[in-house]
């Protein structure tokens, strides 16, 4: 029976201590009598004076919830005059919320891709609060904070000034050229590199554009769970390839794969570096448009016991390699900044995909990133990171030697944030891992990283992010689990 305006404020009950809000209680109790017909098509409600005085609320809570219902399209709200109900409610509405509200929530259908999602061991399952050693990470208290905040500001006041449109913003390109081309080798012109919210974008935008279906993809074995997932999901048969002393081994007398992703600079997780006959082999066997070769150098910027290897990149003269970077580790991990240099024969078409996919990066972070290497801000960050890792890493080494000797045998890497260290008895590095988490130490199973059977069992353990008491503090605590 529809009710008089009079009427309404008994049939409304606000609770102050409920965690919904007065406004949020007062605009879905209207729209429920609105919608059950109790208030009819151009009945009148109160005044929000009168009403706000019957609730005995604010007259901005009836005001709030007045306008809210009025965007909604359930009530004409002018000023001076009360709301009037410009809908008909009853049948139509009510059958609707009758008709949902019957229904049981079934269990959501999912993409063959999201249905497998849960069982992948990549994104590592216990990313909580940061604790040590956990691998994959610098250090973000020893980031210069005040003077990129300073870039950060400038980049926003400048904004209205910016040239709108470019997504892969130009003083970013250009500045990143210039660095690349100068510390890793690089052979690209700025218009080749794309600006992207980090690496594992990189990756799944090379495998949408290059990957069909069924495609083969080699992988190192063990290598970045992250490139297996990027390329599974577009349907690629991922393969594993297993490492020796030069690193990822050329698998000959089988097809030709579509692509082949390594890390040659320092191998993740291994830190080998790849060596120089190695690299001329896969860009010998690599053919532009069949074979693409991807480069991830992550963590190429640290390097502590000779001159860095220049990038594979560098080396191709056929445009067949992708090179894929990261601000991750060189910066922060909150930065989500990466990008890709693409070869020359596809740059139009991954700008295209890019746009596509929705894989754009801020422009006023990519101006104030501009800023922060053009001013050389950046090289300096990394020479400062690069003493200081190389000291914890020396720290790590020793401490690790010094207690865990007998158990762990670390493999010293030559650059990169973190070390594998092998299990000499037995073969359970699951369970290691496991007591490790349960007493505070984050480290991951070098098993784990491996796709088909592992071949190898170990600790993965990051030494970059941590200073050298709490890298001591952490290996006794190891010291005390085995
Ligand atoms: C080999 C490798 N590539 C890429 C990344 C991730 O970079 P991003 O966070 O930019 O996706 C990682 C992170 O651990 C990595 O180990």
């Amino acid at each position: 029976m529809p009710v008089f305006a009079e009427m309404i404020a008994g049939l409304i009950e606000l609770k102050r201590s409920d965690d919904e809000g007065l406004v949020a209680q007062l605009t879905s109790q209207l729209r429920r009598l609105i919608a059950s017909g109790r208030i009819s098509k151009g009945g009148a409600l109160p005044s929000s004076r009168r009403f706000a005085s019957d609730l005995g609320v604010s007259r901005n809570t009836v005001t709030y919830a007045f306008e809210q219902l009025a965007a909604e399209g359930y009530l004409e709200a002018s000023r001076g005059r009360r709301p009037v109900v410009t809908i008909d409610g009853g049948e139509r509405i009510e059958r609707a919320g009758a008709t949902t509200s019957r229904l049981r929530p079934g269990k959501p259908r999912l993409s063959p891709w999201a249905s497998k999602l849960k069982q992948a061991d990549w994104p590592m399952s216990y990313l909580a609060p940061l604790s040590p050693l956990r691998p994959g990470h610098g250090d973000a208290r020893e980031f210069p904070n005040e003077i990129w905040a300073r870039c950060l500001r400038r980049s926003a006041v400048r904004a209205a000034k910016r040239e709108l449109g470019p997504v892969n913003r130009p003083h970013l390109r250009e500045a990143l050229a210039q660095y690349l081309g100068d510390s890793r080798g690089v052979r690209a012109a700025a218009e080749q590199i794309m600006i992207l919210p980090s690496a594992q974008a990189a990756l799944t935008l090379i495998a949408a554009t290059v990957i069909t279906p069924g495609d083969d993809v080699w992988v190192e074995d063990p290598g970045y769970s992250g490139a297996a997932a990027a390329f599974r999901a577009s349907g690629a048969r991922v393969i594993g390839v297993g490492l020796d002393e030069q690193g990822m081994q050329r698998v000959v007398g089988t097809a030709a794969p579509k692509l082949v992703f390594m890390t040659p600079s320092h191998q993740h997780p291994t830190g080998r570096l790849m060596s120089l006959a190695r690299r001329t082999d896969f860009l010998a066997a690599s053919r532009p448009g069949r074979t693409w070769i991807v480069e991830d150098d992550y963590d190429g910027e640290f390097h502590y016991d000779s001159r860095p290897v220049p990038s594979l990149q560098g080396l191709d003269a056929h445009g067949r390699v992708f090179y894929v970077g990261t601000f991750s580790k060189a910066m922060t991990s909150d930065i989500r900044l990466g990008y890709l240099v693409a070869p020359p024969a596809l740059r139009d078409t991954l700008e295209i995909a890019q746009r596509h996919m929705g894989l754009i990066a801020a422009s006023h972070i990519q101006e104030a990133l501009a800023e922060f290497i053009g001013d050389g801000h950046f090289r300096a960050h990394l020479r400062r990171m690069r003493r200081l890792y190389h000291v914890r890493r020396d720290h790590l080494v020793g401490e690790m030697e010094r207690r865990l000797g007998g158990v762990l045998e670390v493999e010293v890497p030559s650059g990169g944030i973190q070390l594998v260290a092998r299990l000499t008895r037995g073969s359970a590095d699951r369970v290691a891992v496991k007591r490790l988490v349960a007493a505070g130490i984050e480290t991951r199973a070098l098993s784990s990283l491996s796709l088909d059977r592992p071949r190898d069992h170990g600790l993965l353990l990051g030494f970059a992010a941590w200073r050298e008491s709490e890298i001591s503090a952490a290996v006794r605590t190891m010291a005390s689990c085995f």
